[in-house]
């Protein structure tokens, strides 16, 4: 009789890890490889797998991340994310990969948050002042990387890295989801479709209304 309870306490604690765990699901075979036609593939959450059988190396792999991206636009950077959408591998591994290239003299990767993943960054080029926000209340935790310097943003938290240097900077980075997701920050609050009620950001950012509507301008929020 206690060892059925016994039994049945370890079932029920085997089940609720199970569950509590992951932000990505922990994979149930050595791979899922992503393919985009359901037809005889089984759903997951996240893509559908292929069939292991016709699997080839190239579901795994990627080429062309050594060479620089154009920082040629108005924040100065370039992010190259590898995802389940470039890699197709990487579905149900929790795992994603991201170049980034910083123009010299301020090149910046605005503020942003990745809903599903925590960052794990390597400076290769450039002097980077990077920095992140814990939640309320909101300290700012921040430093200079230098080459060969690393640093880690944990999940859903604001963070940046702005280039000081003189020279172009590239970073790495590794996060923890096959599809970590991006919302910027400034875009997110005046480029959204429809746009937000300007008194809403008025209020919310303790500005001028006309402020407002040019921000909602620039970011293509509002009636441009
Ligand atoms: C993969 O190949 C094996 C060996 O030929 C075969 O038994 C199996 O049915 C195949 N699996 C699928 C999903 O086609
Ligand atoms: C990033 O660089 C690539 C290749 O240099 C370019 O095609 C793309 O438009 C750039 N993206 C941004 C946002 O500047
Ligand atoms: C954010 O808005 C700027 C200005 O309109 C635009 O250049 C940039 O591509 C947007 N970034 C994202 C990630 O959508």
């Amino acid at each position: 009789m206690q060892s059925v309870h016994i039994f049945l306490a370890l079932a029920l604690l085997a089940f609720i890890f199970s569950y509590a765990s992951a932000y990505d699901p922990s994979p149930l075979q050595d791979f899922c490889v992503a393919i985009n036609n359901p037809f005889n593939a089984v759903f997951v959450n996240g893509k559908f797998c292929k069939n292991p059988n016709l699997t080839v190396a190239n579901d795994f792999s990627f080429s062309g991340l050594n060479i620089p991206r154009n920082t040629g636009n108005q924040v100065g950077s370039n992010v190259t994310l590898l995802n389940v959408d470039q890699i197709p591998g990487v579905n149900t591994l929790a795992i994603s990969l991201a170049r980034i290239d910083y123009a010299a003299n301020g090149g910046l990767n605005p503020p942003h948050i990745h809903p599903r993943a925590s960052e794990i960054l390597l400076v290769l080029e450039g002097n980077l002042y990077v920095g992140f926000v814990t939640s309320n209340p909101n300290r700012l935790i921040s430093k200079v990387l230098n080459p060969g310097d690393v640093f880690v943003f944990p999940i859903g938290l604001i963070h940046f890295q702005f280039n000081i240097a003189k020279t172009n900077g590239v970073a790495i980075a590794s996060l923890n989801s096959q599809n970590p997701g991006v919302i910027t920050v400034a875009n997110a609050t005046f480029g959204t479709n429809p746009p937000i009620n300007p008194d809403v950001l008025a209020k919310a950012f303790q500005l001028d209304e006309k402020v407002v509507e040019n921000l909602q301008k620039k970011f293509g929020g509002s009636n441009n």
